[in-house]
């Protein structure tokens, strides 16, 4: 989720937080805005688009101000727009609200706050808990727990579910910021006589090195010069001061070495941001909202096909597995570049489903078109709210994985799959296929994966360990079986595409038909072998590798003390329900794939001839 820059103290307000927007850019966004206060009241200008647009909107008006906020919106509820933008006035205008992140249960506070005659101008769920702070605030006023604005930020918060961090300015106090943070970070630059605060450290180090990380559960109150720090339940909290020392460009990048390697490792979040408000695992609840109108038409449906390029293609193969397997639906997995120019047959029935993190490749806006041109029903898997592709769809379910940067895609790609597994789960659970129990432990185990991808992590030094072994190989096989032979081919496009190493996906099975040929000992052969139901099968094929002197690197399940007896390198992930084990055994080859490209001295964020995102065929 985006970026938040707020000021007050003796600077003039409005370029101190844009030069800060422009230094959160590198984050993803799109739009952004600044609140500014100066004696004439609370002043708010926004528009969609980049800093750039802002800063021409702001041209000619009056923004002198010492105290400021600003927001670059990375959009999740609420198309991409000026009205959308933040930041978001209250009700009566007393306040204006920035925010990063998602409230879960916003749809409920809006309901109560429309039944008091409430109404409201975006369709954010930012602009509710604005309203829902100020009504708390001008309606509590005379109870005993809620005289202050701070009391009323600390009483809506005890009631708000989701992520956030947020700023809120008071027209009445010009000295006042009211910062508060669950899930989404928030740093606090301490000045002489003067505040910062921020998304992070970027837009606050060349002001001041020291800087306090707000934790979860805690507010922070600015007024007439003073800074206080207390949490929900209203207990004050002596802040620690750290001096930070890392270098601007390193904060960018949230002190890992590249944009990838920072998206490898916010896994554990965007998985759970990507579950955010749609499981709850305790009472084997799931609601999509994006499908609730199309779930019976999914349920319904004689055949899916799945269109998708590269990364999201690979995604496709893995819910085709998963639909098939829990919601018994014939699924076809096609790449759309082909499908858009191919005749393809779509009957009455057919739901197509477009996969893509950017949601403007080419080839898939074009598949799409061409499906809905032979009527088919067409749901959206995409990363960027808003985007052409989500547009474009009749209904479907964002990712929520926040901006990816790298060119590379990995947190992507297990935000895809889960969101497709909990399609393929709702889909089987209206069909009747899935028993209750299964169903709720599924949920379950979903809930536990962002554990266990941080487990995998904690082992990347032992990964860059094997990774040094393998830098100037000139070719890789990957072999999986099941769920694991899409994993086998996205672990062969990583190295690929940032390494620069030919290497190909296969099915373990499919050795013999040809590609073992190529195994010696100069062709190492990644194997994702976990305890499943193909595991004996699938050490068969490590065997016949081993045979003809492949070395091997195993996927293994951790536990497994018969792997290790016959391969060269193991990379243990945690035991994993078959049909999640994508989501835990990809990691691993995001990181082997990393590092050997780093060792290559590849420049691993735009490797070259590749975008971010194919807008041309
Ligand atoms: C994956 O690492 C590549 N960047 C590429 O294959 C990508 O997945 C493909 O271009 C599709 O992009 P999309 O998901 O934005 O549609
Ligand atoms: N959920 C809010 C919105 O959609 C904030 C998104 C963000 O983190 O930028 O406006």
């Amino acid at each position: 989720m985006c970026g938040i820059v707020a000021y007050v103290g003796h600077r003039e307000a409005c370029p101190l937080v844009i030069k800060g927007l422009k230094r959160l850019e590198y984050r993803g966004y799109d739009s952004a805005g600044v609140a500014l206060m100066n004696g004439h009241g609370l002043k708010i200008y926004k528009k969609k688009g980049k800093v750039a647009a802002l800063e021409h909107e702001l041209d000619g008006k009056e923004t002198h101000a010492t105290i400021g906020m600003g927001h670059t919106r990375w959009a999740t509820h609420g198309e991409p727009n000026d009205v959308n933008a933040h930041p978001h006035y209250s009700f009566h205008r007393k306040l204006a609200i920035i925010h990063n992140g998602i409230i879960e249960n916003y749809a409920a506070i809006k309901q109560a706050l429309l039944k008091k005659g409430h109404t409201f101008s975006s369709d954010t769920d930012t602009e509710v808990l604005g309203q829902f702070i100020e009504d708390i605030w001008e309606h509590q006023a005379g109870a005993s727990n809620a005289g202050t604005l701070e009391d009323a930020v600390r009483l809506a918060l005890q009631e708000v579910v989701g992520a956030y961090a947020i700023v809120i300015m008071n027209e009445a106090d010009p000295t006042q910021l009211i910062a508060a943070r669950k899930g989404s970070p928030l740093v606090i630059g301490v000045g002489e006589n003067e505040f910062f605060l921020a998304s992070d450290a970027t837009p606050i180090v060349e002001y001041t090195k020291d800087v306090i990380y707000l934790n979860d559960y805690e507010i922070a109150v600015i007024k007439d010069g003073t800074l206080k720090v207390v949490t929900l339940d209203n207990t004050t909290t002596t802040p620690y001061v750290h001096k930070i020392e890392l270098e601007l460009e390193a904060i960018e990048k949230g002190g890992f070495d590249h944009f990838m390697l920072k998206e490898i490792f916010e896994q554990p979040r965007s998985i759970a941001d990507s579950m955010r408000g749609r499981v709850q695992a305790d009472d084997a609840t799931l609601q999509l909202g994006g499908l609730r109108d199309y779930l019976d038409k999914l349920a319904k449906s004689k055949r899916i096909v799945i269109i998708g390029c590269g990364t999201s293609w690979h995604a496709g193969l893995v819910a085709e597995y998963i639909f098939e397997e829990l919601a018994r639906i014939p699924v076809e997995v096609e790449y759309a570049s082909e499908f858009r120019y191919r005749n393809p047959i779509i009957k009455e029935g057919d739901i197509v489903i477009a996969i893509s993190q950017s949601g403007e490749t080419a080839d898939t806006l074009a598949a799409i078109e061409l499906a809905k041109s032979k009527g088919a029903t067409i749901f959206g898997v995409c990363n960027v709210v808003g985007s052409s592709i989500a547009r474009a769809t009749d209904a479907g379910a964002y990712t929520h994985a926040g901006p990816e940067i790298g060119v590379a895609s990995t947190k992507a790609f297990t935000a895809q799959v889960t969101v497709l597994t909990l399609m393929a789960l709702a889909a089987a659970k209206r069909k009747g296929t899935i028993s209750d129990s299964l169903f709720r432990q599924l949920l379950a185990e979903l809930e536990s994966i962002p554990a266990k991808v941080e487990k995998v992590l904690q082992a990347a030094d032992k990964i860059k360990e094997i990774a040094y072994i393998f830098t100037y190989a000139r070719n890789f096989i990957y072999l999986g079986r099941g769920l694991n032979f899409p994993v086998a081919l996205e672990g062969a496009l990583k190295l690929k595409e940032i390494s620069y190493i030919h290497a190909e996906g296969y099915p373990a099975a499919e050795m013999k038909h040809g590609p073992i040929a190529l195994i010696d000992e100069d062709m190492p052969v990644v194997v994702i072998a976990t305890k499943d139901s193909s595991y004996e099968k699938i050490v068969s094929n490590i065997q016949e590798v081993k045979a003809r002197k492949g070395r091997v690197i195993a996927i293994t399940t951790e536990g497994d003390t018969h792997l290790p007896g016959i391969v060269d390198f193991t990379i243990e992930i945690p035991k994993v329900h078959e049909v999640l084990v994508p989501l835990v055994s990809v990691v691993p080859l995001q990181l082997l794939a990393y590092d050997i490209a780093v060792m290559r001295g590849r420049n691993v964020d735009q490797p070259r001839n590749l975008a971010k995102s194919v807008t041309v065929e």
